[in-house]
């Protein structure tokens, strides 16, 4: 088997039919061996027993009945899983994908890519029939995905991939953007993107609602810990830092001036404080781990790592200033952010790694 098409269906009577039909002359015309995977979820106007029917008349046509409406995504899943061949398409049921482009899409395969995409949003590319708000919410969904690829149209659900890349495991089954949940997730190297026209659907309703737009922000949060995780816990550590150097000034001032304590003893316990109020927080918040485990060693671990990063903030400081001569603010900026580095790094890698 070369080709499987996945087509997840809710309510295209009107359609799955005329779509079946076209992607016959297409693999007959083309001589490729290919498959039909249509995944039902119980459409209430009979889309199910259309598909039925049809599998009667051709053996390339299988079908999945799910209970309900289960969700694109998960039906794409799911009839990834049971295809046979060795490419494995998605394509909506509705017409707006254009079923003749199949065939060069299958042939990039062929060339060597390992993604092929339908694209709406490169040179010769274009939509038709979608007001200005569905144009606007497409765009700026598209927009939101630029941070985790390069892919300029990862919204698209039209696209041929390698049985190789497809590791469905390791999917999200949540939401209606498969693609950019196999962009962020799985390995595909050679992407390849190719114009189409997105002709809107003459027959039967979308059915994308403002639910979809909340799965939609709630993956990309995913998507951004999963792909930005050491920068978020660098801004966390920073986050910590302030607000400890802030308790720090303000346990300075409350013993000093209320407890009447020499400044310099005051600074130790302040700084005994901050260096405790980081520790938790990093330990906690930053780098996930729970209050107890080796508090106590890696607390002073924690400090070690900060009284080295003291050093190498001194150093640079002096350096700067010295061989430099910057104004002794400025190089204590850049010295800091040396500093902060380091600190971070060497308490990510040494303090808070447990297989060490
Ligand atoms: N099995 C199943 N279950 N199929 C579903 C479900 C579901 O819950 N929801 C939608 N579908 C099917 C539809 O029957 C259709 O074949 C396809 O998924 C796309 O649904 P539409 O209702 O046509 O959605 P759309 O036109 O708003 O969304 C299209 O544009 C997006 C790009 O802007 C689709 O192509 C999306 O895949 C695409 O992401
Ligand atoms: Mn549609």
């Amino acid at each position: 088997m070369d080709l499987s098409i996945v087509i997840p269906t809710y309510n295209e009577k009107d359609n799955i039919e005329i779509l079946i039909n076209k992607l016959k002359c297409q693999f007959s015309e083309n001589k490729i061996s290919g498959e039909i995977i249509v995944v039902d979820d119980n459409s209430p106007d009979g889309t199910g027993k259309i598909v039925e029917k049809l599998k009667e008349k051709y053996s390339f046509v299988s079908c999945i009945h799910r209970k309900g409406k289960l969700g694109l995504s998960s039906a794409a899943i799911e009839g990834f899983n049971i295809s046979k061949g060795n490419v494995i398409g998605l394509m909506d049921a509705d017409l707006s994908h254009p079923p003749e482009k199949i065939v060069q899409m299958f042939k990039e395969i062929e060339n060597g890519h390992d993604l092929v995409i339908g694209s709406r949003y490169i040179n010769k590319g274009k939509i038709i029939g979608w007001n200005l708000k569905r144009k606007l919410m497409s765009r700026v969904a598209t927009f939101l995905s630029i941070p985790f690829t390069k892919v300029r149209d990862p919204m698209t659900g039209f696209f041929l991939i390698k049985r190789e890349c497809l590791d469905c495991s390791k999917l999200d089954a949540k939401g209606f953007k498969i693609l950019l949940d196999i962009l962020v997730r799985l390995k595909c190297k050679n992407i390849k993107e190719i114009p189409i026209i997105f002709v809107n659907r003459m027959k039967g309703k979308s059915k994308a609602n403002i639910g979809e737009i909340f799965d939609y922000l709630k993956n990309l949060w995913v998507y951004s810990k999963l792909k930005y995780s050491n920068f978020i816990q660098f801004l966390k550590f920073g986050i910590v830092g302030i607000s400890g150097l802030i308790l720090n000034l303000l346990f300075l001032f409350i013993f000093t001036e209320f407890f009447g304590i020499y400044y310099l003893i005051s600074a130790i316990f302040s700084f005994s404080i901050s260096m405790t109020h980081n520790y938790f927080f990093n330990k906690i918040w930053t780098f996930g781990e729970s209050f107890g485990g080796d508090v106590i060693k890696k607390y002073f671990k924690f400090v070690g790592i900060s009284l080295f990063a003291l050093v190498i903030n001194l150093f640079v400081m002096f350096i700067l200033v010295e061989k430099f001569s910057i104004w002794y603010i400025f190089s204590q900026m850049i010295a800091i952010s040396f500093a902060s580095i380091f600190n971070f790094v060497g308490n990510k890698l040494w303090t808070f790694n447990d297989s060490k």
